[in-house]
């Protein structure tokens, strides 16, 4: 007798920030294999605008999101009666953008009959270490991004618990800020990460934001202050920056954002064990987990507290599709569904019991 077949085609689609992306898994219980991942960037349609633009956005993914599907499907090697389940992400994110993502899928599942579902972004991302390094929850992981910066517990593809996150900017807009107040290219983290590496960490004595108060939320806005009033006061008394100032600020900047994130790491393992007993690992992702300097104190904290570190290839840390396959997966063969009346959401905690964070970072609202 044949056994039967349980893998399971789906279909991703992301288009909640600046990256176009689609992807097709074949997925197998908790187990997936990525059969093609395509991103698409628009940095340059908004290196101008020293931010992401919405509505530019918005009107990117909506031209963007066919010809992107078309060539994930056609790396797969696949044809879209191959695929088993469609999922997009419909939350949080920019709103235009969500919203092309979400009612392209419809269109998609209305014209092949196919299930879809909707993901939130976030539990993409947490759920990755499960898609690349076979992890098992519980464990913790930390969102450090351009837009989201967060400690989450997964104890479960659907059971997150927010331990604490920035009260203001995420890490990456802090280092893209920094960058321009520097003269520096964006974005921001690999100039900041560069200049720092010829500079003095020691010169500058900037603060370690909330370290004084319990817990692990974290805040970055007067540190990016402390930057702009330590070039103005250089300024003034010297006519301008020399190299070496420039890279001796980058080199505090750099150490004070590693150091309080290492620290509030600490304590969100504290926090996630006493919770949730032993861990199987501490991940992160976020295109600022690329920062060599953070990446070395978050391994040897790890080490040092006897916990496996998780960090996925980039290309799954930063915005992609195949996480939103991945997650889509997990919740179709839980039996979860979406029909036309699936909502694009602006802003979607992961966590339903956690407070409401404040502020909205340059890249979208910080769920
Ligand atoms: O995850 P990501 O690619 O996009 C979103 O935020 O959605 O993260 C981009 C952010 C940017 O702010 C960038 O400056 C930062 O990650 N980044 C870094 C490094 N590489 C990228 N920050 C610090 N050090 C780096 N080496
Ligand atoms: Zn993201």
């Amino acid at each position: 007798m044949d056994t039967p077949v349980t893998a399971q085609i789906i279909l991703g689609i992301e288009s909640s920030c600046d990256d176009t992306a689609a992807a097709v898994l074949r997925c197998d219980g908790p187990r997936a294999e990525i059969l093609s991942n395509v991103v698409e960037g628009q940095t340059a349609l908004h290196a101008a605008f020293g931010g992401v633009v919405p509505e530019i956005a918005a009107r990117a993914h909506a031209e963007r999101l066919d010809t992107v599907t078309t060539a994930a499907l056609r790396e797969a090697g696949l044809t879209l009666d191959r695929v088993d389940g469609i999922a997009v992400t419909s939350g949080p994110g920019l709103i235009g953008g969500v919203l092309a993502g979400v009612m392209f899928a419809k269109g998609l599942a209305a014209s092949t009959g196919l299930p879809f579902v909707g993901v939130n972004h976030l539990a993409g991302h947490a759920l990755t270490p499960m898609l690349t390094d076979g992890l098992e929850p519980p464990y913790l992981m930390l969102l450090v991004s351009g837009g989201h910066c967060q400690f989450l517990l997964v104890r479960g593809p659907d059971d997150f618990t927010r331990l604490g996150g920035t009260i203001d900017d995420a890490p990456g807009e802090a280092f893209d800020k920094v960058a321009r107040l520097l003269g520096l290219p964006q974005p921001g983290g690999p100039s900041v990460q560069a200049a720092a590496a010829e500079g003095d960490p020691e010169r500058f004595a900037f603060p370690r934001p909330l370290l004084d108060r319990p817990g692990c939320d974290l805040s970055f806005s007067g540190l990016k202050t402390a930057v702009l009033r330590a070039r103005d006061t250089l300024a003034e008394a010297q006519g301008g920056l020399t190299e070496t100032d420039r890279a001796d600020l980058c080199a505090g900047f750099q150490r004070a954002v590693a150091e309080v994130l290492a620290e509030k790491s600490r304590r969100a393992l504290d926090q996630a064990r006493a919770a949730a007993g032993p861990l199987t690992g501490f991940a992160v992702a976020g295109g600022v987990a690329a920062n060599t300097e953070l990446r070395a104190r978050l391994t040897a904290l790890a080490q040092a507290t006897g916990t496996p570190f998780v960090a996925p290839p980039l290309a799954l840390c930063t915005d992609n599709a195949a996480m939103i396959a991945y997650a889509g997966a997990l919740r179709l063969a839980a039996g979860a569904r979406d029909d036309a009346t699936l909502s694009a959401r602006p802003r979607w905690p992961l966590d339903r019991t956690a407070a409401p964070l404040v502020g909205s970072g340059k890249k979208g609202a910080k769920a």
